[in-house]
């Protein structure tokens, strides 16, 4: 069993993928800064395996990686939007945060190292069925950003050092950190709640899509697998049968919760339109998604109507949740007098 350090363990993918990890036996570090709470993570705080770290990756302490064999990368502001804030605050966490949690690592021994890449970093993609060796176009920051760690992984590969990046498609499903800003998850809750679903930007861009546990499922793959594997390998994250055009998605909703108005909105400012292929994953590690949109729509669906996730937890918007924080933060500052607000 190994000594496994995930960073941005808080998150959407970090809670599910940290509580596999116990699962499997590791010890394990879940390092982040916990912007949107650390409640949820009470049964991996009470493991005796597991040591939960409010710290962030531009400035821990690198004492922390001694002796840890395996760091699964998943920190940063997660999606094209939030990358677009603040320029500055996206080149610091995203590019600069995440190249330096890669040097430390390697420095400190780290053997095996997976990075939580986008499938976005293909953009406006040039042709059908991308391949992970076709030109990437990023049309946005948080895009960019992604392909700067991969450069930085792909200089540090090598000497005992594993590195190995996965393009994850847009993930769908419950999990504790529950992100409704994800196309699948926005559009059930909306059918849910108003009876609605809105279709933006025409609906004809192609996305891939994988559910949260397949995600889970691949991360630990890649802890497994023989470095003549995926040392140093780019994976697109994901399956061939699950890539759809925005409008296809509405009608995969419809069928759970039926009795939904349909609205198109042809104008959106996100111009991503990718068809990626899933050759090389299934090929070389076997992996196919098993878990459908269906079966998505219908466990949010089910866990909204039981009350066990919230449906207007300002947490489960990461955009806005990013804005208020920072609001709150400039507010403080205005009415702060020696170091006090009251
Ligand atoms: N969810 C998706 O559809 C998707 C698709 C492709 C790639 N990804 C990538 O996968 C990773 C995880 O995504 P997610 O959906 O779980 O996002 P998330 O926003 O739920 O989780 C990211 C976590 O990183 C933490 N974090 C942010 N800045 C930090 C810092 N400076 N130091 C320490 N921790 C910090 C946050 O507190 C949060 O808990 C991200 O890198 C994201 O870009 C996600």
């Amino acid at each position: 069993m190994a000594k496994v350090l995930v960073s941005g363990a808080g998150g959407y993918i970090g809670i599910p993928l940290c509580r596999k990890i116990l699962e499997q036996g590791h010890e394990l570090i879940a390092l982040d800064r916990y912007f949107f709470g650390k409640q949820r993570l009470a049964d991996i705080e009470a493991n005796p395996k597991a040591k939960v770290v409010v710290d962030d990756i531009r400035s821990f302490d690198p004492g922390l990686l001694k002796g840890v064999e395996i760091v699964l990368d998943l920190a940063g502001l997660s999606n094209d939007a939030s990358a677009e804030i603040d320029p500055q605050l996206t080149q610091s966490i995203n590019c600069d945060g995440g190249r330096r949690l890669a040097r430390i690592a390697k420095e400190a021994g780290v053997r095996r190292y997976i990075y939580s890449s986008s499938a976005s970093v293909y953009g406006n993609g040039v042709q059908d069925q991308l391949k992970e060796t076709d030109e990437c176009r990023p049309l946005t920051l948080y895009a960019e950003s992604k392909l700067r760690v991969e450069e930085e992984l792909a200089k540090l590969n090598g000497s005992g050092f594993e590195p190995v990046i996965f393009r994850t498609s847009t993930v769908f499903g419950l999990a504790p950190r529950m992100r409704f800003d994800l196309a699948i998850n926005v559009m059930t809750l909306r059918a849910w709640k108003e009876r609605v679903v809105y279709i933006m930007g025409g609906g004809q861009q192609w996305r891939p899509f994988i559910h949260v546990n397949d995600v889970v499922r691949a991360f630990v793959m890649a802890t497994e697998q023989p470095a003549e594997k995926v040392s140093g390998q780019t994976f697109n994250l994901g399956s061939d049968d699950m890539v759809f055009q925005i409008g296809q998605l509405a009608q995969f909703v419809l069928d759970v919760i039926p009795n939904v108005t349909v609205h198109r909105i042809p104008d959106d400012t996100d111009k991503r339109s990718y068809n990626v292929s899933f050759t090389k994953i299934r090929d070389q590690l076997g992996f196919i998604s098993q878990t459908r949109v269906h079966e998505g729509v219908v466990e949010i669906k089910q866990a909204l109507e039981r009350g066990t996730i919230e449906s207007d937890s300002p947490t489960q918007y990461t955009l806005q949740w990013y804005r208020s924080l920072l609001d709150w933060e400039a507010r403080i500052k205005e009415l702060s007098l020696n170091g006090k607000v009251l």
